[in-house]
């Protein structure tokens, strides 16, 4: 009997979690998911997930740098929600510090994917205002975007010990402030292609003076002969037709493509050529968009998902051309909209930083069944409306 009822148990351990997942799953699920405080003292906040995909328990790590916030060129006020006018302020796990223009690098236990250790010291940057940051293991290399007076991208090595050195700075010539005004016309993201072989940069336009927006690519050179390897000094820049504000991107796995919103009206599907110039295959205009910036790209349903700072709701988006496919209404959580996201198995984490007078949050919603899942609240954490990013660990 006792045999009997262990067995039973057991079965059940081995047979519900199955067929309690939805038939598509194939992706594993998150372990945890980070945002940046960009407070003065930056922090980095990490949130467990369950197996169930949701978010409990959370720790506060410091950069050992500054937060800092760019100012809003319609209000002339301290820019929050989006304080950055940016897509992943941080990536596993190194976390921009836009007040003291360096970049940190942080640790994570393999027991504990929420107990990080700020690695070495913040390493410190050749230009100003860094709002973006971008990993290659495969190259040991980390690139920042930089969005103040002095615009750019500059890379380093890094190992487990730490950053190396930045190298100098590819210069953008944005003629911006320090804090900068925004968010048009200024850098939206950086990130590596799937074969880790191009670093591309969105960078805003402002079509209100005739400025048009750019993706600027830079090939690496390789690691040879004890040498590191480094990013090429010289890239590209490509306008795609139809794009003026290219905001926050995603790779498209098993492709050369990639995913962009567009503040301007939606999203969008590029393609890349072999000279790393950028052409427009599929545009997909948002009805009733306030500024749509971020995507992420959801394996459970191979589409992509994007958020609008001002309209509380996710829209899911084809990757094939960008056509909208549907959306999710999230506005009765009373978040007024969301930013950075990020997709983990039949999840996608949004943040929502707050106004002010709305408090910080995280909706968590089920991908394939489309529908708010879990919201769950930051303030406990040290959040502010300053927040940015959102990285997770896979
Ligand atoms: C913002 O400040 C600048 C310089 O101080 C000024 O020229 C501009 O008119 C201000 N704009 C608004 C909307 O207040
Ligand atoms: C905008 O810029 C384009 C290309 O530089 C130019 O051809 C066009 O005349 C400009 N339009 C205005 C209104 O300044
Ligand atoms: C750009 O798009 C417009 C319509 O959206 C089209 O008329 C034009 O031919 C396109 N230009 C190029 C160079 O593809
Ligand atoms: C914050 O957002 C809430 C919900 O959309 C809205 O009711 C409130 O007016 C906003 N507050 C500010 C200061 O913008």
């Amino acid at each position: 009997m006792r045999a009997e009822t262990l067995a039973s148990v057991v079965l059940a351990a081995l047979v519900l979690p199955v067929s309690a997942l939805p038939q598509t799953t194939r992706s594993s699920s998150g372990k945890a998911i980070y945002i940046i405080t960009n407070d003065a003292k930056n922090a980095v906040v990490a949130v467990r997930i369950g197996r169930d995909g949701q978010l409990s328990r959370g720790t506060t790590t410091e950069t050992g740098g500054a937060g800092g916030s760019g100012v809003d060129s319609a209000t002339n006020q301290t820019a929050a929600p989006d304080s950055l006018f940016s897509q992943s302020s941080l990536t596993n796990i190194f976390a921009v510090n836009p007040g003291s223009n360096t970049v940190s690098m942080l640790s994570i236990d393999p027991r504990d994917p929420t107990k990080l250790s700020l690695v070495g010291t913040p390493a410190t940057l050749p230009g100003e205002f860094p709002v973006t940051v971008a990993a290659s293991v495969k190259n040991r290399l980390v690139c920042v975007g930089m969005t103040g007076a002095k615009a750019g991208v500059s890379c380093a090595s890094f190992s487990a010990n730490g950053l190396g050195a930045m190298d100098g700075l590819r210069t953008f010539d944005l003629g911006q402030t320090t804090p900068p005004a925004g968010p048009l016309n200024t850098v939206s993201q950086v990130l590596f292609s799937s074969d880790e072989s191009v670093l591309f940069a969105t960078v805003k336009g402002d079509p209100t003076v005739n400025n048009t927006g750019f993706l600027a690519a830079f090939p690496i050179n390789k690691a040879c002969s004890g040498k590191g390897a480094s990013l090429a000094q010289q890239g590209t820049k490509s306008s795609p037709n139809g794009t003026a504000v290219l905001f926050g991107s995603s790779i498209i796995p098993g492709s050369s493509n990639l995913f962009v919103t567009d503040a301007s009206f939606g999203g969008a599907v590029l393609a890349i050529d072999g000279q790393d110039v950028a052409s427009t295959v599929g545009k997909g205009v948002i009805d009733g968009q306030g500024a749509t910036c971020w995507a992420t790209v959801s394996p459970a349903t191979n589409t992509a998902f994007v958020s609008d700072v001002a309209v509380n709701r996710l829209v899911q988006m084809s990757l094939t051309d960008a056509t909208p496919l549907g959306q999710i209404d999230l506005s009765s959580n009373g978040d007024p909209g969301l930013i950075d996201l990020r997709a983990a198995g039949n999840f996608v984490y949004a943040l929502s930083p707050g106004n002010g007078t709305t408090s910080p949050a995280v909706t968590v919603v089920d991908a394939i069944g489309a529908r708010q899942v879990q919201h769950f609240q930051l303030q406990g954490l040290g959040v502010s409306k300053s927040a940015m990013g959102m990285a997770v660990l896979v």
